[in-house]
């Protein structure tokens, strides 16, 4: 596995010139701000060694690199998912590149569906802690000391800091941020009533089918998180309405420029 990191690692250093400290993972609907990288130079997955390749529709699958409200940084358009097959390994693979790059801080958005009674379609969430409902963690297995602890602490696991300066500047801005808990499942069903019920009461505000593999992983490397959902579908009794992957994207897209700003400023800022 190091061996692997390290060969992945030292192909990109060959591409990115000077690494930048920062990484973002654009999740569904959230492709478009790459668009708003300048300078930038894309790497498709399937030239990067070791690489897992993304299948699924929505998500294109390529690296970024580029600068964003004028900082340099290093973008995933289109991640992997437990649900399509991978395993927690080949899930979290770019965050060990990441880590053997020296990124320090690592920015994620995804789509979820929100439980609380207080969100709406189309609402950004600032995730605050997670539950790791998945049915496989990313560090079973051998620990290799080198990329982390055994144990690894938990207790903050999104930055206190950086969502701290994701709330100031959602107020500067006037952008309106929800936040809460994010439970990550594996999919790719979309819950049932009984189901969103059960996380809601279980202490979640949102549920997703990401982020949390990446974050532990993340976590593990001592990077610093933050990470978003956009409010795409309502898993409120009462207001469950059918859902496809289709209205999840188109939903998606209402909180993009509102997402793009809050992203473009922090990174400028760290
Ligand atoms: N459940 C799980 N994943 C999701 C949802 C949802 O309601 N919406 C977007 N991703």
């Amino acid at each position: 596995m190091l061996e692997t990191i390290k060969q992945t690692a030292d192909y990109l250093k060959g591409k990115i010139g000077e690494i930048p400290n920062t990484a973002i993972i654009l999740g569904t609907g959230l492709g478009e701000l790459a668009n708003e990288i300048e300078e930038k130079n894309e790497i498709p997955y399937t030239e990067i060694p070791n690489f897992p390749v993304s299948t699924v529709e929505g998500h294109s699958g390529k690296l970024i690199i580029g600068t964003l409200g004028g900082k340099k940084v290093l973008a995933m358009q289109g991640r992997f998912h437990y649900y399509e097959g991978y395993n927690m390994q080949e899930v979290t693979f770019p965050i060990r590149v990441f880590q053997a790059l020296g990124i320090e801080y690592l920015f994620v958005s995804n789509a979820a569906g929100g439980m609380n009674s207080s969100f709406d379609v189309g609402d950004i969430m600032l995730i605050e802690d997670h539950i790791n409902f998945f049915p496989e963690h990313p560090l079973r297995g051998k620990n290799f000391e080198e990329l982390g602890t055994r144990f690894p602490d938990m207790s903050a696991a999104y930055d206190k800091e950086l969502r701290q300066m994701a709330m100031d500047i959602a107020k500067e801005k006037n952008i309106k941020l929800q936040h809460g808990v994010y439970v990550g499942v594996q999919g790719p069903t979309f819950e049932t009533p009984a189901e969103y019920n059960f996380f809601r009461i279980m202490g979640g505000d949102a549920v997703g089918m990401s982020t949390v593999p990446e974050v532990i992983v993340a976590n593990h490397a001592k990077m610093r998180v933050l990470a978003f959902s956009i409010i795409t579908d309502l898993g409120v009794l009462g207001k469950i309405v059918e859902v496809s992957h289709e209205e999840v994207q188109e939903a998606a897209k209402i909180a993009q420029p509102m997402m793009a700003e809050i992203m473009r400023t922090i990174i400028q800022r760290v």
